[in-house]
């Protein structure tokens, strides 16, 4: 039988079909306009018409199809349920009411420790992620043997024991240091990775932010000055207190407590009953490492500091699990929106 009058009876066919109810209507879309329909056949076969009847058989295929359509879309506007009708979309509706986004905690406290610090001059420098054992380690004054070192705390990059994972933000001091004159002020935020899976609790990665101020005559007072701005700045607590601490690239070395106080159970248990909490690390450049990085330790001094974006997080929030910020449960992130 030609195509033609495949075509025409098939027409005939349409035109006397009896659309009677919404199932009918369905039923009559999957036959003729369905994935396997009989449209879909027709247009199989029109590949084998002769070059020279294609636009004739074409054209009739053409009135067939729109025929169909026409039909379809009369049953369906005759049959169509409630809930389809409503389905037709609107384009002059606005798109208001489609929910934003939230900026994640850990980036909210970034920025603002950042706006803090920027208030005070400093500037915010970056550095990579996967870095050398010199800048993270023996730039900094660590000892061959310092445990830092150890497979248990660094991620070494193809077991090379010189590519390893940065352990910590201070790495980006000694590359500023070897390319830059004093005065240096720079806040230097980022991702570092320990190998340290205690207990399911503990993170591999995680965030900090480390600070460097070096220029002519820097004291230790200057660094206890900002470092008490900045916690009145952020928490707005006035008291903070410098322990003696060890790290191998500053001398003297301090751990910064601030006094967040007894007030609440919260505190008493946050605090250890003490009242006071741990922030940050803290010191005076040591000479070794000034002078590593090609700064005259008898002309310059200078002190640094770092601090771990997650706890500062924690606290500011009053969220009691690290795993919190490396779920991404809706639930979670979306509390942080009336911060934006
Ligand atoms: N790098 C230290 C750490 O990761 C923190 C620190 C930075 C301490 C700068 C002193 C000065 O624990």
């Amino acid at each position: 039988m030609s195509l033609k009058i495949q075509i025409s009876q098939i027409q005939a066919e349409v035109e006397s079909t009896m659309l009677t109810d919404a199932q009918s209507v369905e039923n009559f879309r999957i036959h003729y306009l369905g994935r396997k329909g009989i449209v879909n056949d027709l247009f199989e076969l029109f590949k084998q018409v002769p070059n020279e009847e294609k636009k004739e058989v074409g054209q009739l295929m053409n009135g067939l199809k729109q025929a169909i359509q026409i039909k379809l879309d009369s049953g369906q506007n005759q049959f169509a349920s409630k809930s389809k009708q409503i389905e037709i979309p609107d384009a002059t509706r606005s798109h208001g009411d489609w929910p934003f986004g939230s900026r994640h905690p850990l980036q909210l406290v970034r920025e603002e420790i950042l706006g803090i610090f920027s208030k005070m001059g400093f500037s915010v420098e970056d550095g990579p992620e996967i870095e050398d054992d010199w800048h993270v380690f023996s730039g900094l004054n660590f000892s061959p043997e310092h445990p830092a070192r150890d497979m248990q705390d660094t991620f070494f990059v193809n077991g090379q024991p010189d590519t390893v994972l940065r352990t910590h933000t201070s790495s980006v001091q000694v590359r500023v240091m070897e390319t830059q004159k004093p005065p240096i002020r720079i806040v230097m935020p980022g991702r570092v990775y320990r190998n340290e899976a205690i207990s399911s609790r503990a993170h591999c990665q995680f965030h900090q932010i480390e600070g460097l101020y070096i220029d002519e005559g820097v004291s230790f007072a200057d660094m206890k000055q900002v470092l008490q701005l900045f916690t009145e700045a952020f928490f707005g607590k006035a008291k903070i207190r410098l322990r003696p601490s060890y790290f191998p690239f500053t001398e003297p070395s301090a751990e910064m407590d601030v006094y967040w106080g007894l007030e609440t159970p919260a505190d008493h248990r946050i605090t250890k009953g003490t009242g006071w909490l741990e922030i940050m690390g803290c010191g005076m450049v040591d000479p070794n490492v000034l002078a590593a990085s090609g700064i005259d330790p008898e002309k310059y001094s200078g002190f640094a500091f770092g601090m771990g974006i997650e706890r500062i997080a924690m606290l500011r929030y009053g969220i009691d699990d690290l795993r919190h910020f490396f779920e991404n449960d809706m639930r979670f992130l979306s509390q942080f929106r009336k911060s934006l």
